[in-house]
């Protein structure tokens, strides 16, 4: 491949190669020594157009221990502030010879729409409610490390699945490497047509997280509701909160996950996010190590690679 654009188009197989490199970034990351050379000589420009702490750092940390030189651009003090537009702002970096391009956009769609205008490999940090592809693989990293495998596993994704890039890539990849998936939500949050993706649909926290092995949360993504339907925030926590009396609806031994940023005690409740249960630090360490693979997979399509 010569972009990561979504976790469509991917096979299990792809998934599973990426799953194993960053295995390998992971034991990398936690020598003293880090830095690799596979991108040396490269440039890598993180273009973000929507706020981020986990992915634009770890994308940057990720393409500085692979050799490459990383440029962080965001949008708030770049030129589109005075009306550029963003094909021009692309096509300007674009001038300057990037080797690969990091993208968050709040458009869902301006991703690829970029990747089809720029010569060099594009990867979506994240567009819209369409796709985070790597969030999904981090998280598939994360899932693997702790249960020995993916398949088989009941995975349950709670919240406000309807603007979640997040819960669509990790549905997709999910369904893709043979898990089984329900979302469950408020059904003002929950995208229509959603079971034609190929999950259980649940409409309470009891029912919906009854045998789950993960238990993966998502944040109330309030700036993205237009005032439609803007819930409180204690009703929002009573309901789908996620506290000790809802976890123990779960299996026994099921594993908490919050992709971040985390509202504590609007999705989720502080004992469970801190918890004996919680690999919500561990995922951050996971978005590095998955990026690097990332960067390293593609850059084996680098042109004079
Ligand atoms: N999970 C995630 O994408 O976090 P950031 O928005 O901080 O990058």
């Amino acid at each position: 491949h010569r972009h990561l654009l979504g976790i469509e188009g991917l096979s299990a197989a792809d998934i599973t190669g990426l799953l194993d490199l960053g295995e390998e970034f992971v034991a990398l990351n936690r020598q003293i020594e880090k830095k690799q050379a596979s991108l040396r000589g490269r440039t890598q420009i993180n273009m973000f157009f929507e706020v981020s702490t986990r992915t634009q750092a770890s994308f940057e940390l990720a393409g500085k221990r692979l050799g490459a030189d990383v440029m962080n651009m965001s949008a708030s003090s770049s030129s589109m502030r005075k009306g550029e537009t963003l094909i021009d702002t692309a096509m300007t970096l674009n001038a300057m010879h990037p080797d690969i391009l990091v993208v968050r956009h709040h458009a869902s769609g301006a991703v690829e729409l970029l990747a089809s205008k720029l010569d060099c490999s594009v990867i979506n940090a994240g567009d819209g409610a369409h796709e985070h592809p790597t969030q999904a693989l981090l998280d598939a990293l994360t899932i693997r490390r702790n249960k020995g495998r993916i398949e088989g596993l009941l995975v349950v994704i709670c919240g406000d699945i309807l603007h979640s890039r997040v819960a669509r890539s990790n549905i997709l990849l999910l369904n893709t490497m043979g898990a089984r998936v329900r979302v469950v939500g408020p059904s003002t949050l929950m995208p229509p047509g959603i079971e034609r993706m190929g999950v259980e649909v649940a409409h309470d926290m009891r029912e919906g997280l009854a045998d789950a092995d993960i238990v993966m949360m998502l944040r109330l993504q309030r700036e993205r509701m237009n005032g439609s339907f803007v819930p409180s925030v204690s009703e929002y926590f009573n309901y789908w909160g996620l506290d000790t009396k809802k976890l123990a609806y779960a299996k026994k031994d099921a594993l908490v996950m919050h992709p971040g940023p985390m509202n504590r005690g609007v999705e989720i409740d502080s004992i469970v996010a801190d918890g004996a249960q919680s690999l919500i630090r561990e995922q951050v360490e996971m978005g590095v190590a998955i990026r690097m693979a990332v960067l390293e997979a593609l850059s084996r399509n680098l042109p004079n690679a």
